[in-house]
């Protein structure tokens, strides 16, 4: 007889700031787990999420949640990081390195002291140094350590082709990768719809990278932090681990040997299921988008080396 009942899965959520608490609430809404926990040095936020959350609960249902500590992550399936300062107007995410990359030496030693067979998804910026940081400091193979890489920008890139096309942004192909942040890099050579080339003039093409690698700018200037549109990507990657979809999703892989680039995470086209990261994706690009990647690593690299992990 089949197992009616799927293996309950839980979901923790360290960090319940406006990413945090967005990515929770967007995880309830698609009733993505049955057990929801969410942890923040500050108690009390963390417990007012979860009483505001339960509340909803005869709407939704299905979902166990709680504010909880470190000994919840014992049974979870995914726990995802998003706690840390994120940019103030003006800010890049690299200028959050060293405050962020000080609270993850606790945050890691904390999850460890519990949890050793989980899934790590970092959503702190700088996403992909701390993403590095974590599985260093984790010990965990790499394939369980997962950032949420450029998985926004490339559905902001979408999103921006599809405008100008009026084009459905799920019908539209396109992978930005590289760096969550400003050495980002669009793949036009390979931006399609239905197989098909997308024409654009050069100044379009400037117009359409910009506004996607600036977005977070534009929306913390205007309204202090960005929140529904990474929570939908971290959602996105929740589903995809824990229905082991074997989706391509561009997160944020530790690489080996990608264009010749290793030991950096970047965001890249990889294969997610149960496993977390199956492969990667080593699609083609051209010498400039190939350039552009190289520089992307080794900005990433400098940095690295100036923590002392
Ligand atoms: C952004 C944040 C998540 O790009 O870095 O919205």
């Amino acid at each position: 007889m089949p197992e009616s009942v799927s293996k309950p899965h839980r979901v923790v959520v360290i960090g319940t700031g406006a990413v945090g608490a967005t990515t929770a609430y967007t995880l309830l809404l698609r009733n993505r787990m049955s057990e929801l926990v969410f942890i923040d040095a500050n108690k009390d936020l963390a417990l007012g999420e979860a009483l505001d959350m339960n509340h909803g609960l005869p709407f939704v249902g299905g979902v166990k949640l709680w504010a909880g500590d470190y000994s919840d992550c014992k049974d979870a399936d995914i726990i995802i990081i998003a706690a840390g300062s994120n940019q103030r107007p003006g800010e890049t995410r690299i200028d959050l390195l060293n405050r962020n990359a000080a609270i993850f030496d606790d945050i890691i030693k904390s999850i460890t002291k519990y949890n050793n067979h989980g899934i790590l998804l970092i959503a702190t910026n700088p996403v992909d140094i701390l993403s590095y940081v974590s599985w260093k400091k984790s010990g965990w193979p790499a394939n369980r350590v997962i950032g949420s890489g450029t998985l926004l920008d490339s559905a902001r890139f979408r999103y921006l082709i599809g405008k100008h096309k009026e084009i459905d942004p799920r019908s539209i192909h396109a992978h930005i990768i590289g760096e969550h942040g400003d050495s980002e890099l669009p793949v036009w050579s390979l931006a399609n719809v239905a197989g098909a080339e997308i024409d654009f003039e050069q100044a379009e093409r400037d117009d359409i990278f910009n506004s996607t690698k600036n977005a977070a700018y534009e929306i913390i200037n205007a309204k202090g932090s960005t929140s529904y549109a990474i929570a939908l990507a971290l959602d996105r990657i929740v589903a995809a681990i824990l229905q082991n979809e074997h989706a391509v999703l561009n997160v944020s892989s530790l690489l080996d040997d990608y264009h010749g680039i290793s030991d950096v995470y970047l965001g890249v086209p990889s294969i997610v299921g149960r496993e977390g990261i199956r492969e990667k994706l080593q699609i083609p690009l051209n010498a400039q988008e190939e350039e552009l990647l190289r520089a992307s690593a080794q900005k990433l690299k400098d940095q690295i080396a100036q923590l002392n992990i």
